[in-house]
């Protein structure tokens, strides 16, 4: 047999570029010796071991650690990575056919535990900056608004921060979503690390979130698939929780992952903290840095903003004139040896954590002047990427398990979706299911296409797209 997977990973020790991308860990060492516990590192419920499923040993004390450090009731680990984290928290929180609302940017994975819990959505918008051309945070006043409008909302999930760092005003937000009695999650993937330095952005747990959702192994040293579930208040209820924990999670939970969610917590309560403080001023540095080199913008905080709550510095967002930002992040790689994490039409994130050395920021500060000093290209501004706002005909589990079709992209107009059309990353639905396919979201699509955008669930080649029948 061919081992294509060994071949290109191989490929990839060889190459050792510089990683602005996840994993946090980013292949460096950590507080883990991975090769002295391999021969059992592996291991199950054995005698000594204990059960993630249903813990009353080391794991049960591993949980308890980690929900110290993290200031939350109730801390438990996750292995499927947020998304079965979110599945869990939803369906934990909410009754069979409950109306909820949703932020409209969110990720997949809450649009699928919606079609999992045949819940309906009201979608609330984030805001947009023109500036940047990024949709930005939740404006309180929004859920304010959209709660009075639907006395019958159970629930309020957002996402904050947004891949780019973006957060929303979580305390305000989650005064106003308990004034009503109801429970709010915040899906914190992007931001585990924020606790642990006063100088990031305040997380969502000490904010007064219900639950918050932590991707452990987007910003901690740890490894794919880890995620944490923090409950943060008495309005959640346990038992449930734990019962859809069981629902949603293998009944062979990895020890690498459980290990890596306890040891990259450790991590960061000792070793992380201080790097996360220590190299802070470095960190706006190398955001002035970039900023001073002739065409570059990096994403800020500041006049040129009023919809920023707050943003996470450790996202550095950049914009080179001229450049779109699928050129940016491929020369970057091809000419520089650094791998971003995504672009955008117009920009490429640099994704960095606690794992990222100086060589590497100087690597990149470098790159980008090197770039500069190419050519001096005209601004690219032909385009708005604001979300366009689909009509909501069908509650997504309705529109999902009812019969459909597959129709030609070009006579989509006016269908109803019956699976999400993904731009990914970064992983939020273009058209959710049940959502009406308009004449803007059709013409959005061609242009996303012909821009080398990948839309996931377009079938055969981009041409085909499936609708309710
Ligand atoms: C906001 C948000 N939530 C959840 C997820 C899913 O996380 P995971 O990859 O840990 O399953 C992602 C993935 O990128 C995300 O961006």
């Amino acid at each position: 047999m061919r081992t294509p997977v060994m071949d290109a990973l191989n490929e990839l020790v060889e190459e050792d570029s510089v990683s602005f991308h996840f994993p946090g860990h980013k292949g460096r060492k950590t507080n883990i010796d991975w090769e002295r516990l391999m021969p059992m590192i592996d291991t199950t419920e054995t005698i000594g071991m204990d059960n993630l499923l249903e813990p009353t040993g080391i794991i049960k004390e591993s949980q308890v650690e980690a929900s110290k450090v993290y200031n939350s009731k109730y801390t438990i680990y996750g292995v499927n990575g947020s998304t079965g984290s979110n599945y869990i928290a939803l369906s934990a929180i909410t009754n069979k056919g409950d109306k909820i609302l949703v932020q409209r940017n969110c990720h997949k994975s809450v649009y699928n535990s919606m079609i999992l819990n045949d819940l309906e959505p009201v979608y609330i918008y984030p805001n947009y900056n023109s500036f940047y051309e990024s949709t930005t945070g939740v404006d309180p006043e929004n859920v304010r608004k959209a709660l009075e409008e639907h006395s019958d909302i159970k629930a309020v999930i957002l996402t904050s921060p947004n891949y780019y760092g973006i957060c929303s005003d979580i305390k305000t937000i989650a005064q106003i979503v308990h004034e009503k009695n109801i429970i709010l999650v915040v899906d914190e993937a992007h931001g585990p690390h924020l606790p642990f330095s006063d100088q990031y952005p305040e997380s969502a747990i000490v904010s007064g979130a219900d639950i918050v959702i932590h991707s452990t192994h987007k910003t901690l040293p740890s490894l794919t698939q880890t995620s944490l579930i923090h409950v943060c208040s008495d309005r959640v209820d346990i038992n449930k929780l734990r019962d859809r924990y069981q629902l949603y999670t293998t009944t062979s939970p990895s020890y690498l992952f459980t290990l890596s969610n306890e040891m990259s917590v450790a991590f960061m309560n000792e070793e992380g903290r201080k790097r996360l403080d220590d190299n802070y001023d470095y960190l706006l540095d190398v955001r002035k840095r970039l900023e001073d080199i002739d065409g570059v913008t990096v994403l800020e905080k500041d006049e040129r903003d009023e919809t920023i709550f707050d943003l996470d510095k450790s996202r550095i967002l950049i914009d080179m004139r001229g450049y779109k930002g699928a050129e940016l992040k491929s020369i970057l790689y091809k000419d520089f040896n650094i791998r971003m994490e995504m672009n955008d039409y117009y920009s490429a994130l640099a994704m960095s954590t606690v794992m990222n050395t100086k060589e590497d920021f100087e690597a990149l500060i470098s790159a980008m002047e090197s770039i500069s000093s190419r050519e001096v290209r005209k601004p690219i501004r032909d385009l708005t990427i604001d979300m366009p706002r689909p009509k909501v005909v069908m509650r997504p589990s309705e529109a999902y398990f009812g019969k459909k079709k597959l129709v030609d992209l070009k006579d989509s107009i006016g269908r109803i979706v019956a699976t999400p059309i993904i731009p990914y990353p970064p992983g939020v639905p273009l058209l959710a299911t049940g959502e009406e396919v308009t004449k803007e979201v059709y013409e959005f699509m061609l242009f996303l296409l012909e821009n080398d955008i990948n839309l996931v669930n377009l079938s055969e080649e981009k041409k085909k797209i499936v609708v309710v029948e």
